[in-house]
C-alpha cells in the first residue's frame, strides 16, 4: 500500500513526509491554481522535497499536444508521472508514452471500462473518483471493488489503482479491502484517520490516574 498527499501545497507536503505518510503526490489544475504559482513552478517546488512519483496534469487534449506537455513535465525531474484525462485521445498518447518508458496516470476514471482502457493502453495508474460519484449518490467505493476484481482477474493488466477524490477515512478503509495499491488523501482527512474519541479519552484517563503515582 502507498500513501500519496493530494496536494499541490507544500507545508501539507511536508507534514506527509515528516509523518512518513507520503510515498508520492498527485496535482490537479484546481490543487495548483491554489498555490497562486506556475505550474512548472508548483510542480518544481514539489519534486525539489518529494522522491516519489510526482503527478502533473496536462492540459491537452489532442494526442500530441498532451504528449509534448507530458514531454516538459517529464523533463523537470526523473519521477514525474504524466496525469492524463480519460479520452480517446489520451489513450493514444498514453500508448506512446508507455512505449518511451515514461508513466502515466489517466485520471477521471469514473467506470471499469475506462479503467480497463486505460490499462490496456498502458497506464503506470489508474485512478478512479470515489467521492464525486458519492456526491450523485453512486457508491464510489463499488467502483473500486470492481475494477480492483477486474485486474485481479488478469494478472498482466498491471495497472495500479490509484484511489482518488478521497472525502474521509471509509473512502480509504473500504477500496484498501478491496486491495486498491495507492491512495492520495488530502490533509484533512489524513488528520481524521488519526483521531478516535476512546483514544481521547482513554489517554486523558491514563494521565488523570498517573496523577496518583505514589
Ligand atoms: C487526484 O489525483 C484528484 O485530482 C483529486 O483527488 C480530486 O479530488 P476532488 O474530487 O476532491 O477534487
Amino acid at each position: 500500500m502507498k500513501i500519496y498527499v493530494d496536494s499541490a501545497d507544500i507545508a501539507e507536503i511536508q507534514n506527509g513526509l515528516d509523518l512518513g505518510l507520503c510515498d508520492g503526490v498527485t496535482t490537479n489544475p484546481t490543487l495548483i491554481a491554489k498555490t497562486g504559482k506556475s505550474m512548472t513552478t508548483a510542480i518544481e517546488d514539489i519534486c525539489n522535497i518529494v522522491e516519489g512519483d510526482v503527478h502533473a496534469e496536462v492540459l491537452s487534449l489532442d494526442a500530441e499536444g498532451i504528449y509534448k506537455e507530458g514531454k516538459e513535465y517529464a523533463s523537470i525531474a526523473s519521477n514525474i508521472v504524466v496525469k492524463i484525462p480519460m479520452c480517446h485521445e489520451g489513450l493514444k498518447a498514453v500508448k506512446r508514452f508507455a512505449d518511451e518508458g515514461i508513466k502515466t496516470n489517466v485520471t477521471l476514471i469514473f467506470s471499469t471500462s475506462q479503467a480497463i482502457l486505460a490499462a490496456k493502453a498502458g497506464a503506470t495508474n489508474v485512478c478512479p473518483f470515489v467521492g464525486r460519484l458519492d456526491d450523485i449518490s453512486i457508491p464510489g467505493n463499488e467502483l473500486i471493488n470492481e475494477i480492483a476484481t477486474v485486474f485481479n482477474n488478469y494478472p498482466t493488466m498491471t495497472a495500479e489503482i490509484i484511489v482518488a477524490s478521497i472525502r474521509n477515512p471509509l473512502h480509504v478503509v473500504e477500496p484498501a479491502m478491496a486491495g486498491a495499491h495507492i491512495f492520495t488523501i488530502p490533509a484533512g482527512v489524513l488528520k481524521q484517520m488519526e483521531n478516535h474519541p476512546l483514544t481521547d479519552k482513554g489517554i486523558a484517563a491514563f494521565l488523570q490516574d498517573a496523577k496518583k503515582f505514589v
